[in-house]
């Protein structure tokens, strides 16, 4: 796709000011150039290459197994698509638990094979050395705390997370650790609405949520979800904008009939 270099990218100091002035930020998930273009096109904010790709691309059940060359093959199509929003790759499982140098190579190998710019990762204090190397090689960070879909066999459940004292208190520390470590922001998943709210009124960086309530500073759904692709995840948190499953089977049956029936192609439909 040829470049317009009228158009701005939006970049983390635009999140940065955009928290500053109140303006909450916008983000979406993609994972293919053509629904990158039309999110681009459409104004949104941040366009996170999420390991949900996993789940919604691959149909696996858990984040889990989809791989650092599987992620890499995504984010370089949504890349290709985007011209202005800040495009956010996540690092799988299994490719920065082990130690910060391997979390560096992960990192740099996102960001060289996929023209991305900024990466994001799951966990607190137990992966703060990798957030400070990656962060000192160049590469923006974005941190994810609550419901940590990597971590579903340690939780073994998708509810709501830090409802408890002690477990709220560990992501307040975290939060504050991962902003010292110097990420540019941080994705707050399934948490309680006031819990999210004082996180993001003690932060400088701004805070995106999924299921935290409309005191973040900004929000972020899953695309299969909000367009209504998926049809059998509804949780409370989510808004659907979209029918898609329904209006594309739809679609689908009539050409199904059309075929059928000899109505398509018809004369103009045809050389
Ligand atoms: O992978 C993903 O889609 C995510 C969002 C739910 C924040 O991490």
């Amino acid at each position: 796709m040829s470049v317009n270099k009228d158009i701005k990218r939006i970049t983390t100091n635009t999140l940065l000011k955009m928290k500053s002035s109140g303006e909450k930020i916008s983000m979406i998930t993609a994972y293919d150039f053509s629904f990158a273009r039309i999110f681009d096109q459409a104004g949104i904010d941040v366009i996170l290459v999420g390991d949900s790709a996993s789940n919604v691309m691959a149909g696996h059940e858990t984040t889990l197994p989809i791989t650092l060359d599987q992620m890499i093959y995504h984010a370089s199509s949504v890349v290709r698509g985007a011209q202005r929003s800040l495009l956010v790759v996540d690092l799988p499982f299994g490719s920065y638990q082990g130690n910060s140098k391997e979390a560096l190579v992960s990192a740099i190998r996102i960001m060289k094979e996929t023209g991305g710019h900024a990466i994001k990762l799951e966990g607190g204090e137990e992966v703060i050395e990798s957030v400070k190397r990656i962060i000192s090689s160049g590469v923006p960070v974005m941190g994810h705390l609550g419901l940590t879909p990597q971590s579903i066999y340690k939780f073994g459940t998708y509810t709501v997370r830090a409802k408890e004292e002690a477990e709220a208190a560990k992501l307040k520390h975290d939060a504050l650790l991962l902003q010292e470590a110097g990420c540019f922001a941080i994705v707050l998943e399934k948490i309680p609405a006031q819990l999210a709210k004082e996180v993001s009124q003690s932060l400088s960086i701004p805070t995106i949520g999924i299921g935290a309530g409309g005191a973040c500073d900004g929000q972020v759904l899953v695309m299969h979800d909000m367009l209504g692709i998926n049809t059998e995840f509804k949780p409370r948190f989510l808004r659907k904008y979209l029918n898609l499953f329904e209006q594309i089977t739809g679609a689908v049956q009539q050409y199904i009939k059309d075929v059928k029936s000899n109505s398509f192609p018809n004369e103009l439909e045809q050389y």
